[in-house]
């Protein structure tokens, strides 16, 4: 049962339940493969460690928005941090909660789960310098009335001069209308589960008034012998200067946008979009200069 059902009155509520809720929950069952296919994925881990020391200026605490299996999780950590990761997936927090027993003790007491949904998550307090968002989180976001929920969430968790964190990807436009028909990306491995040697292949739709992009993984075994699977992952795409909008609107101020996870400045060939944003009002204002009394 989608956890997002009992809300869904308005057509935008009915668009998350109808369409598109499953797309953010197939992908994440299975967290063995979901690590698999992301384990040369680190050069974000890498940037949220090294944003985490900038901005906690040392170990500090940070709570995770769909912290997943712990990519990140485990490595800030490991740095010292507090961490409380939020999740929705079951599989995802198992994974997590694994991965950190293998954790020297005060490493691994360092780490408190919450199973909870963006839009509606409480985390115990007290309130945090940094929140985080890692790898296309917000993109599991998929109306407006979704977004602005969830930054209400990040305000009411955000110790005051604090920092959210996040990344989307950049939308991709040449990709964004590729044939929905062929299969793209087409890659042979090995399944870590089962050991079965397994085709991988993708593609999607795209709904340009929604910006929404439904994904299709297939997974066929290489032997033909039955077992294919397709599994929906379904993403909200942001535009740059949207996503300003948007997190004004939810009352923060962009304070770093970048276009990858080495600080280079978003440019028109970014595949993310990396942005720190803090809440407006604790943004000392510009001071005036006394007007001259004639
Ligand atoms: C792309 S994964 C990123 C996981 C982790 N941050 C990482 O970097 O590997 C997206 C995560 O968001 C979680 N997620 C998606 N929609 C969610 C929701 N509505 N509430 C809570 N978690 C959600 C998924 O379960 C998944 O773990």
């Amino acid at each position: 049962m989608p956890s997002r059902s009992p809300r869904a009155t308005t057509i935008d509520e009915r668009l998350v339940v109808e369409l598109i809720d499953s797309g953010s929950r197939e992908h994440y069952a299975d967290a063995a493969l979901y690590d698999y296919e992301y384990r040369r994925r680190r050069a974000d881990v890498t940037f949220y460690r090294e944003l985490a020391t900038k901005r906690l200026g040392g170990p500090g605490r940070i709570l995770e928005l769909g912290a997943g299996s712990g990519r990140v999780t485990i490595p800030l950590a490991r740095d010292g941090h507090d961490v409380v990761a939020v999740d929705q997936s079951k599989a995802m927090i198992a994974r997590l909660r694994s991965r950190a027993e293998n954790l020297p003790g005060v490493a691994r007491s360092r780490i408190k789960v919450v199973e909870g949904d963006l839009c509606t998550f409480s985390a115990p307090p007290p309130k945090v310098p940094l929140v985080i968002a890692a790898f296309n989180v917000l993109e599991h976001l998929y109306t407006r009335g979704e977004l602005a929920a969830c930054l209400a969430r990040v305000t009411a968790h955000l110790a005051p001069g604090g920092a959210f964190a996040f990344d989307v990807q950049m939308p991709d436009l040449a990709w964004l209308v590729r044939d929905p028909d062929r299969r793209w990306a087409k890659t042979r491995f090995t399944d870590p589960s089962t050991g079965r040697a397994m085709f991988y292949s993708t593609n999607h739709d795209y709904d340009p008034v929604n910006q929404i992009v439904t994904i299709r993984l297939y997974y066929d075994p290489v032997d033909g012998k039955g077992g294919s699977r397709v599994i929906k992952l379904t993403q909200r795409k942001y535009f740059p200067a949207e996503l300003e909008a948007l997190v004004a609107a939810a009352g923060f101020r962009v304070v770093g946008r970048f276009g990858d996870f080495f600080w280079a400045p978003l440019d028109g060939a970014a595949e993310s979009q990396v942005l720190v944003v803090e809440r407006a009002e604790t943004t000392p204002k510009p001071r005036r200069k006394p007007t001259r009394q004639r």
